[in-house]
């Protein structure tokens, strides 16, 4: 069988060609004409009609920006805006709407393109709906929020007396969540003690022992005092270098109960 090689088409059937191939394309694709007033769209794709809902009559000759909406950031839209005066390649996540005014997240590339046969500058505009991907995104962070938070559980024991039983590894983002929710926890309690428990913490990074210290520092100021809990040898080892907890005259015992014991006396 015999393949024509591109430049031995007619141009005419090159652009049927093209024309047909990009109406393929799994996204949407516009071209528009900057010398035009307002800088309208002189072509679209399949997939933009595809994409948007409207057709051709209703999308031809306007600006891109029909396609913007109530939740559209300005600021994404003055980064287009930047872009396309500067005739840069430019990449936004913009969120537009469909004529059924159902709101997508548009992954939107343009591209100046000069075309010599025309001796001008056009602008190619691809968009990909990316909704799926966004929703998941901020499912995701909305969860690792919510872990974090439950992270750092304070746990009211009796007046005065909270309990801060630490769970799993202890590294920097999680210290950081600590101290946040516990200078939060004691500002509003005004509680006497506060007990960190590590009996159930399997791993720390270095910083956990400057997160400790931080931490006495901190209640001090605020007038509670400190009671660590369940520390196990090998940590104890390890505080030496970073942090001297004796220094800090940091009161410890081997359980809750212990210190809960203690404190009543
Ligand atoms: C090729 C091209 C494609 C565009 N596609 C979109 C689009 O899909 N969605 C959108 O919100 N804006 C799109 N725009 C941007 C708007 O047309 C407009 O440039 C933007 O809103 C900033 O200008 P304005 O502040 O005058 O509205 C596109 C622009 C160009 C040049």
């Amino acid at each position: 069988m015999d393949y024509y090689t591109f430049d031995k088409l007619e141009e005419i059937q090159q652009n049927e060609f093209i024309k047909a191939a990009i109406d393929r394309v799994g996204a949407g694709v516009v071209i528009t004409d900057p010398e035009q007033e307002d800088n309208p769209m002189i072509y679209c794709n399949q997939g933009f009609k595809d994409l948007t809902g409207y057709e051709s009559h209703e999308i031809l000759g306007r600006n891109c920006r029909f396609l913007q909406g109530e939740e559209t950031t300005p600021a994404s839209v003055k980064k287009l805006k930047k872009g396309i005066e500067d005739q840069e390649v430019t990449y936004v996540e913009i969120k537009n709407y469909k004529k059924d005014g159902t709101p997508f997240w548009n992954e939107l590339q343009i591209y100046p393109v000069y075309v010599e046969q025309m001796g001008q500058m056009y602008f190619v505009g691809v968009q990909k709906d990316v909704t799926k991907r966004r929703e998941q995104e901020e499912l995701i962070g909305h969860y690792l929020s919510e872990v974090k938070r439950l992270s750092t559980p304070i746990v009211p024991v009796e007046e005065g007396i909270s309990v801060l039983p630490l769970v799993g590894t202890l590294d920097d983002d999680r210290l950081q969540q600590m101290l946040e929710n516990v200078s939060h926890h004691v500002m509003e309690s005004k509680d006497d003690y506060l007990i960190m428990d590590l009996s159930a913490v399997h791993s720390y990074n270095e910083g956990v022992h400057m997160g400790i210290y931080q931490m006495n520092q901190l209640l001090d100021l605020m007038g509670t005092t400190l009671v660590i809990t369940g520390i196990k040898p090998s940590f104890a080892i390890e505080s030496t270098p970073f942090a001297d907890f004796t220094d800090l005259s940091l009161q410890t015992y081997a359980s809750v109960k212990q210190a809960l014991q203690s404190i009543r006396k």
